[in-house]
């Protein structure tokens, strides 16, 4: 800019006012095309705006006109409980974490008034992404405790947004749930669906880590750090879990607005065992299909829409996935009605899987077929045979002493089953086993895959389960193992 002179300057001016010029008239062209801009669509008619704590949203705006809009909103600052024995001191819009749900719908006329409750100790505002105008509303709403600021604004553009507290330290008062969700419907609304929820997710920092009880202060070294002890859904740990959980039928389309208010971090937005069928990507426009995980940003929103097809609990997770199962971004969706086998079957079998155990023994070497026909010479090698065999084949399973795994596997010690009818132990090994048994009196009704074995090698085997922890000593040959075999 320094090259340019006194002279050439009224020129380019002059160059860039035409240009400036021109730009507008282009714009005023492009939007002649539209029936109705936004900024015209008449707001007449004046209602109150309903609005809603989490999970649950105001009703849709259907096909009503565009209106004045009275929102008002109060600043509560009150202590919660972020988790079992650990308090927090929220502040809040609308006395909830994440603030009331506001649902508009394109050239409303918004008439907000924030009013700060008297017992609060601070200063507040509000800076609502759908507004098109200085710091979203910030700059207008500053408002001291026992005070109420109005404001107002006209509604440009459809989608979901994200409204927070914009006063300093803006990071902190952010930080302890100040942010919200508004909706901007387009006109004649969104579809209409079964059921709909507001969720938003937050991180949290407090002074002790994780779980430590007590009231818990904010740590703002902590949150400059990103370095969060809870990252929630809905201002708590298990604020949609358990009997807190939403809700569908089979059938029913869901609708999430799901929003994240940070302060600090973006979520991998994911539900466990759904695909989302539709994501308005950023709470705008651009409609993405088939999708597993959505990002959002902090400070960022998107609507995600599924059809729930099987029941079952499905689990919202972000899927930074520490933060779920150790921070607490964890909800649930309970899902009722009846089960549909085409789209998911539910457990079919029950079967072992042992890399190191029956699976090796269905692929035997060479050497180990060369060496498996070398026939034990004397009780003692029976037993040194079979106590190999045991280890690298049932060991997994019946463990080290024969004693099993409560609830799993029977024992083979003292085990009344083994040694009452030996024909049958063959049989089990030679053939595999399912369906319940009883062993010394407990019921067990797991799988034993059929055992690839030799014969010498189930003899040998069988000899040293039989001979070891309390058993009833008997040995097995070759012949009765070959001999269950052919009766099989
Ligand atoms: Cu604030």
């Amino acid at each position: 800019m320094k090259l340019v002179t006194s002279r050439l300057k009224p020129i380019l001016q002059t160059g860039l006012s035409l240009a400036v010029i021109l730009l507008m008239i282009s714009c005023g062209n492009n939007k002649g095309e539209t029936n109705e801009t936004p900024v015209d669509i008449p707001a007449t008619q004046e209602m109150v705006a309903e609005l809603t704590s989490p999970p649950n949203v105001p009703r849709g705006v259907g096909k009503r006109k565009a209106k004045k809009l009275i929102v008002k909103m109060e600043i509560l600052e009150k202590e919660g409980e972020m988790t079992d024995g650990v308090r927090y001191v929220y502040w809040t819009f609308g006395g909830s974490v994440p603030g009331s749900f506001i649902r508009t719908r394109v050239g409303d006329e918004v008439e907000f008034h924030l009013q700060n409750h008297p017992d609060n100790k601070l200063p507040h505002n509000i800076d609502l992404h759908a507004v098109t105008g200085p710091g979203g509303g910030a700059e207008s709403s500053f408002v001291a405790p026992g005070h109420e600021k109005v404001f107002s604004f006209k509604t440009l553009n459809p989608g979901l947004y994200v409204y927070h507290c914009a006063t300093a330290p803006v990071g902190m008062h952010i930080a302890n749930g100040m942010y919200g969700l508004i909706l901007v419907e387009p006109a004649g609304g969104l579809p209409p669906v079964d059921k709909e929820y507001y969720i938003m997710q937050g991180d949290f920092y407090t002074k002790g880590k994780n779980g430590e009880r007590g009231l818990q202060p904010f740590d703002m070294q902590k949150a400059v750090d990103e370095n969060a002890d809870y990252v929630v859904f809905n201002g708590k740990v298990g604020s949609l879990t358990g009997d807190n959980a939403i809700t569908a039928k089979v059938g029913e389309t869901v609708r999430l607005f799901v929003g994240n208010g940070g302060p600090g971090l973006v979520s991998s937005f994911h539900v466990i065992g759904e695909i989302f069928d539709k994501v308005h990507v950023e709470g705008g426009d651009v409609i993405n299909e088939n999708v597993q995980t959505t990002l959002i940003p902090a400070g960022g929103a998107a609507i995600v829409e599924f059809k729930v097809d099987v029941p079952g609990t499905f689990i919202l997770v972000d899927h930074s996935i520490f933060r779920a199962f150790n921070k607490g971004a964890l909800g649930m969706l309970k899902v009722e009605g009846e089960e549909d086998k085409k789209i998911y079957s539910g457990e079919i079998r029950d079967d072992i899987y042992l890399p190191e155990g029956p699976g090796i023994q269905e692929m035997p070497t060479t050497n180990e077929i060369v060496e498996s026909e070398i026939p034990a010479k004397s009780f003692d090698e029976q037993m040194e045979f079979g106590k190999n065999i045991y280890m690298q084949t049932c060991f997994a399973c019946h463990q080290a002493e024969g004693q099993g795994i409560p609830n799993a596997f029977p024992p083979l010690a003292k085990s009344d089953y083994l040694n009452a009818d030996v024909n049958r132990a063959i049989g089990v090994v030679v053939n595999g086993l399912t369906g319940e048994i009883t062993v010394n009196g407990e019921k067990y009704n797991s799988v034993m895959t059929r055992q690839m074995l030799s014969s010498e090698e189930i003899a040998n085997v069988l000899t040293y389960v039989y001979n070891s922890w309390g058993n009833s000593g008997k040995v097995v040959t070759k012949e009765m193992v070959d001999k269950v075999k052919q009766n099989r």
